[in-house]
């Protein structure tokens, strides 16, 4: 029995998608939970090994790609229909059969309508991704929001789907979406404690798959420059309904070097030749909206807290092969002192030449300063198998 939570270290693109689609083919699982977030998320996965197979999955878990396992799309979230149906349409061009035994959807994930939407354009100082997101989970923390559940099995919600009052640009697109849902997916959609329970009592294994990253997380990141959900390890857990007693590991997922989408503190950002480099080596572009990532180093002051909030037990570093293109890497320990608003202006590095020779002891000097969590992953290239063990 094992339940393994895999999640994002740093301002989210760490590579999870990645990670969780490895765990799930190297130590089988019989189920996997995205327990919080929305369509912000973007994790991308190469199918058979081949780069020009890209997938990038916004809701569905990254496990779906994995044999013989169910996926959750769990209470803790908020999904969009439209988004949702065409990422289905997409899998299943893929191969992917969606059933009971692959796919449910908790009755209790928040709808995101059509207004959460327009609200989040309108007013987007932080540069959050327009899905959405923020408003829904106020609607949701306000006590005014609509569970899928409670939709589709409310017949006064929707007497007729054409009757709801959807004032918006892709109105059709989202009726059309729910219709599809209602008549083709209905059964996906479930109250999934019995069955997370269930799995918990049979002793099976269950991995949770972080969206976002820590230092999005509503209460312990970067705020108000963060996502509207809980990225921790204890927000998974809840998004997922399992009691914390049965967790047995936390896997968190970091960059080589850091980027970050959307404004709010970056300590280690790097605005000279070298971020470009990383930018452009690394493709740092968001897999949701497009958008340039910010970059720069590796900060273990920023780590450390991520660890320290999360409980790693086990570290994934990804995007090696990039900082091995470079001549030297730098690495933030600490910062030079913290300003009015109690955020770190400047870090201080400790500066590694030549990485692709010396990755044994900069991993070992990572480790070090993080006190704790040990390297197991490693990965050293886009493809899906481009990945040691450690
Ligand atoms: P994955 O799961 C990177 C960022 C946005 C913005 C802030 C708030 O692929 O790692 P939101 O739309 O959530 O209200 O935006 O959070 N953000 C992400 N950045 N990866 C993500 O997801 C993100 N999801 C949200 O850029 O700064
Ligand atoms: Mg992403």
């Amino acid at each position: 029995m094992s339940v393994t939570a895999i999640i994002g270290a740093q301002w989210g693109d760490e590579g999870k998608g990645k990670i969780v689609d490895y765990y799930c083919n190297h130590f089988p699982q019989d189920m996997v939970i995205r327990s919080q977030g929305g369509p912000n998320a973007g994790h991308t996965i190469y199918l058979d090994n081949d780069i020009s197979k890209k997938v990038t999955l916004r809701q569905i878990p990254s496990g779906i790609f994995a044999k013989k396992k169910l996926s959750i799309i769990g209470a803790g979230t908020v999904i969009n229909p439209v988004t949702l149906v065409e990422e289905m349409n997409k899998l299943q061009g893929l191969g992917v059969d969606f059933n009971k035994n692959t796919l449910l959807i908790s009755h209790r994930a928040h709808l995101i309508f059509p207004w959460h939407l327009q609200e989040d354009k309108k007013d987007n100082k932080i540069g959050t991704t327009g899905n959405g997101i923020g408003p829904c989970y106020a609607s949701k923390a306000k006590r005014i929001g609509i569970t899928i559940g409670e939709f589709f099995n409310n017949t006064n919600i929707i007497k007729d789907f054409d009757d709801i009052n959807l004032a918006s640009d892709n109105t059709a697109s989202y009726v059309d979406a729910l219709k599809i849902l209602k008549d083709q997916y209905s059964q996906l959609i479930v109250d999934t404690h019995p069955i997370v329970t269930k799995y918990l009592k049979e002793n099976k294994n269950i991995t949770l798959e972080g969206a976002q990253g820590l230092m999005l997380d509503l209460d312990f990141g970067t705020y108000p420059y963060v996502t509207s959900s809980s990225t921790t390890t204890a927000g998974l857990l809840n998004g997922a309904g399992i009691p914390p007693k049965y967790l047995t590991k936390t896997i968190g997922v970091f960059k080589a070097y850091t980027t970050r989408v959307g404004a709010g503190p970056f300590p280690s950002e790097d605005l000279t030749s070298y971020g470009e480099n990383l930018q452009t080596l690394g493709h740092e572009f968001g897999s949701v909206t497009g958008r340039k990532r910010r970059t720069g180093h590796l900060d273990l002051v920023q780590l450390k807290y991520a660890s320290e909030i999360c409980g790693f037990d086990e570290l994934a570093i990804v995007k090696w092969d990039i900082i091995e293109k470079f001549d030297y890497m730098k690495i933030a320990y600490d910062y030079t002192s913290t300003n009015a608003d109690q955020t770190p202006d400047q870090a201080i590095y400790q500066r590694f030449e030549d990485p692709k020779n010396n990755s044994s002891s900069i991993l070992k000097y990572i480790e070090e300063k993080l006190s704790g969590p040990k390297i197991t992953m490693l990965s050293y290239g886009p493809k899906r198998d481009d990945i040691k063990l450690l």
